[in-house]
């Protein structure tokens, strides 16, 4: 698989230059994954998901990063977007009074076939189009339908990579059964998708994850691996045997998480 997302050595300081947010980081996100990026409060995850959409790139006091293979590293937030970067939920939508449909088409870089364009980007968040594309954005859409109408938006633009992050709990608004089936749909229509979130239950849908601590990324493999020594770190066993449970978690047997847990001196 292709390495859509290159991270190399990137450290991001803060605007004072005092300390260090992100330290060192390096890793690689393949071409059509979900990619989580997990760490607790504070680890540094939104800024790295900004610096990589090029909201304050100028942060970056070394270290690069590639995107399809070019250096983006000194390339502004406009340019990256044109080479297919799409950060969803960075802005809550608050264009009220645009129909859904107009606001879906304004990314939308060719006009042709507008109305089919839509009614995929909104299937792809499970709405039905005909009920949506007429309706208002105001408060009489529902929180997660107004996420998923912000997702379908950025879906429309066909990037190659969305970033969410999740600010204002623009997961939360979305049931998990239904983000599993938004996710792979997605998946299907060829983007990539680098998830940033603290939500470990919303990670599982992800096939690779990194470990954000801190600042450093401790850890990038599968995501199940991640996920075990981030519970291991945070001391949340019982936590993680329920999470990866659920994810049907074969390989991560009782003697696999004791082992992690054990590796980190909590057992
Ligand atoms: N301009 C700044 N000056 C000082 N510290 C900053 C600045 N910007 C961010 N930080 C600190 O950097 C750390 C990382 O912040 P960031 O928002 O990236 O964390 P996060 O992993 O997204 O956390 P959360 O899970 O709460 O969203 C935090 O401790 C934050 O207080
Ligand atoms: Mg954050």
């Amino acid at each position: 698989m292709n390495i859509l997302l290159e991270l190399k050595n990137v450290t991001i300081p803060t605007l004072d230059q005092k300390c260090v947010i992100v330290n060192n980081v390096s890793f690689e996100v393949r071409e059509g994954s979900i990619h989580a990026v997990i760490g607790p409060n504070g680890s540094g995850k939104s800024t790295l998901a900004y610096t990589i959409m090029g909201l304050n790139s100028y942060r970056i006091s070394q270290g690069k990063i590639y995107f399809d293979g070019i250096d983006i590293t000194n390339m502004s937030l406009t340019e990256r977007a044109k080479l297919g970067i799409t950060l969803a939920w960075q802005e809550p939508a608050r264009i009220d009074g645009l129909t859904v449909f107009k606001y879906i088409t304004l990314g939308i870089k060719d006009k042709s076939n507008l109305q089919e364009k839509v009614k995929e980007a909104l299937r792809t968040v499970n709405l039905e189009p005909e009920r949506y594309y007429n309706r208002i954005i105001d408060e009489t859409l529902s929180g997660g339908e107004r996420k998923r109408v912000e997702l379908a938006a950025a879906i429309a633009m066909r990037p190659k990579l969305i970033i969410l992050d999740e600010p204002d709990s623009g997961l939360d608004m979305i049931v998990i059964e239904d983000f599993l089936n938004i996710f792979n749909k997605i998946k299907a229509l060829n983007m990539t998708i680098l998830l940033i979130t603290h939500r470990e239950d919303i990670g599982m849908v992800a096939d690779y994850g990194t470990l954000l601590w801190r600042g450093d990324a401790i850890l990038t493999d599968e995501f199940p691996i991640v996920m075990v020594k981030y519970c291991a770190k945070a001391g949340l066993k019982e936590f993680c045997k329920r999470a990866l449970f659920k994810n049907g978690g074969k390989c991560f047997d009782d003697e696999y998480i004791d082992r992690i847990f054990r590796e980190e001196g909590l057992l």
